[in-house]
């Protein structure tokens, strides 16, 4: 984590602590953030995702040292303190400087300054007896692993011997990963830029590179020139996946007789819709039933250089949208709970409920069932979500093959289990292993 500099640390405890109290209440850290003034965004950010990566353990040490818990906005800033305070390897703050800008930031807001000197005990107490109050919560689940205990118990039952893994990663920081225009420049020229401007990084997959640091988006070499975007490595699979098939299966394209038409059913920010049309000359639909969303997706084309038509409708509704021309293949990027990505989001894990999963199976299956309809004899779908929930992946693919006895199921990924390779722990030979979980699903229609 980067230690935010700039501010005094009470004014970020501050801002880290409303923030957390909003997510608390069920917005997103994107809408909490943006909402933040720009100078004190990025150290505010770091301090919120290391919250929420240790909120298990916060709670469960605020409930040891608190018989009642705290109103808010107490709660809040202590959550925030003790997830700093209880970090595991060399403490980010020392302990005065931590207790005194946390009691700093009680004294400053008129809703805490009543529990100033509740907040100083609280947590003068914890740094008095770490190891005894950290070992006892240790016992408990959430506490131990940072996750809600359904998803826990989900994650450890669908994976039994990978369960502990998966959990880890997903409070690691991820890496930036970005892919490479190959309409613009190529890997090998991006890549000797970068190094010209003393950026370290290494390659991954076809198209990606990843930087040793995360970088403020419009620092990073190339990318307002358009000559790059920021995509996972395991998100990169997608394009690639689905235009290969395509690429070995059909003739017209291969004698150059016919444009291949292509349609993105759930399109926005747009990350796969430009690969897409990066990778191979495509002619793609793209569609998303959010307005502003589709602009995005617009904003994404204009800056990488390419073309498509860009629809906002409902991808299951097809008579609003629909003109009846077969697609020869279709990316369904479904909407999900996002389970492999919650090292990017770590706040998903404490927004979601148990019951989303089941009420988004059936929203994929919906747009599943209807985007099959649009696909012509021989074409391909890809199906992919971002979670490593089987109910979202594999068994939604099993159900559908058993209902659409067209469909044939492709050599393909599957589950995709996140993974961090870690810094200098490579192998010199082997590139990173460095991604996101993911779901993969290459169906061809009989
Ligand atoms: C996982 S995101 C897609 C990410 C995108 N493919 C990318 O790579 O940048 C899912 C998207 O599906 C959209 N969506 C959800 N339900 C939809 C529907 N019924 N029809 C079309 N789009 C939908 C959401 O607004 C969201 O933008």
């Amino acid at each position: 984590m980067t230690k935010p500099q700039s501010l005094p640390l009470w004014q970020q405890l501050q801002t880290t602590q409303s923030c957390l109290h909003a997510v608390s209440l069920g917005s997103s850290t994107g809408q909490v953030l943006n909402a933040v003034a720009p100078s004190m965004r990025a150290g505010v950010q770091s301090l919120l995702f290391h919250t929420l990566r240790r909120l298990g353990t916060a709670r469960a040490l605020l409930k040891l040292l608190a018989t009642k818990a705290p109103k808010e906005p107490a709660y809040s800033l202590l959550c925030v303190s003790l997830a700093l305070a209880s970090t595991e390897g060399e403490p980010m703050y020392s302990e005065f400087t931590l207790v005194s800008q946390a009691v700093e930031a009680a004294k400053r807001e008129p809703l805490m300054q009543a529990q100033a000197p509740f907040i100083n005990a609280c947590l003068r107490r914890f740094f008095r007896e770490r190891d005894a109050l950290i070992e006892g919560v240790n016992t408990q689940l959430e506490a131990r692993w940072n996750y809600p205990a359904w998803w826990i118990a989900k994650v450890r039952d669908q994976y039994p011997t990978q369960w502990e893994r998966i959990l880890e990663v997903g409070n690691l920081a991820p890496p930036m990963t970005l892919r490479v225009n190959v309409l613009r420049t190529t890997r090998e020229d991006l890549a000797k830029s970068w190094t010209d401007q003393g950026l370290q990084f290494s390659k991954q997959g076809v198209q990606g590179l990843v930087l040793e640091q995360p970088l403020p988006v419009h620092l990073v070499p190339g990318f307002e020139q358009g000559l790059c975007t920021v995509q996972d490595a395991g998100a990169q699979l997608g394009a690639q996946i689905l235009m290969d098939a395509i690429r070995g299966s059909n003739p017209a394209q291969r004698e150059g007789q016919k444009r291949i038409k292509v349609l993105d059913a759930c399109a926005a920010p747009g990350g796969k819709t430009t690969h897409l049309l990066e990778y191979m000359d495509v002619q793609v639909t793209a569609l998303d039933v959010v307005q502003d969303r589709c602009a995005k997706v617009l904003d994404s084309c204009e800056r990488l250089g390419v073309t498509a038509e860009v629809i906002c409708a409902d991808a299951a509704q097809l008579e609003t949208w629909w003109d009846k021309e077969p697609f020869d293949a279709v990316l369904l990027d479904a909407p999900c709970t996002a389970s492999g990505i919650v090292r990017r989001h770590p706040d998903i894990r404490w927004l979601r409920r148990e019951s989303d999963v089941s009420q988004l199976v059936l929203e994929q299956r919906r747009l599943l069932d209807k985007s099959w309809q649009v696909l012509a004899r021989g074409g391909y779908l890809l199906y992919c979500t971002c979670s490593v929930f089987k109910q979202e992946g594999e068994l939604q693919i099993q159900s559908f093959v058993t209902r659409n006895t067209d469909a044939v199921i492709c050599v393909q990924p599957g589950h995709l289990l996140p993974c961090a390779s870690g810094k200098g722990t490579l192998v010199t030979d082997n590139e990173p292993n460095d991604h996101d979980g993911f779901f993969y699903a290459l169906l061809q229609k009989k």
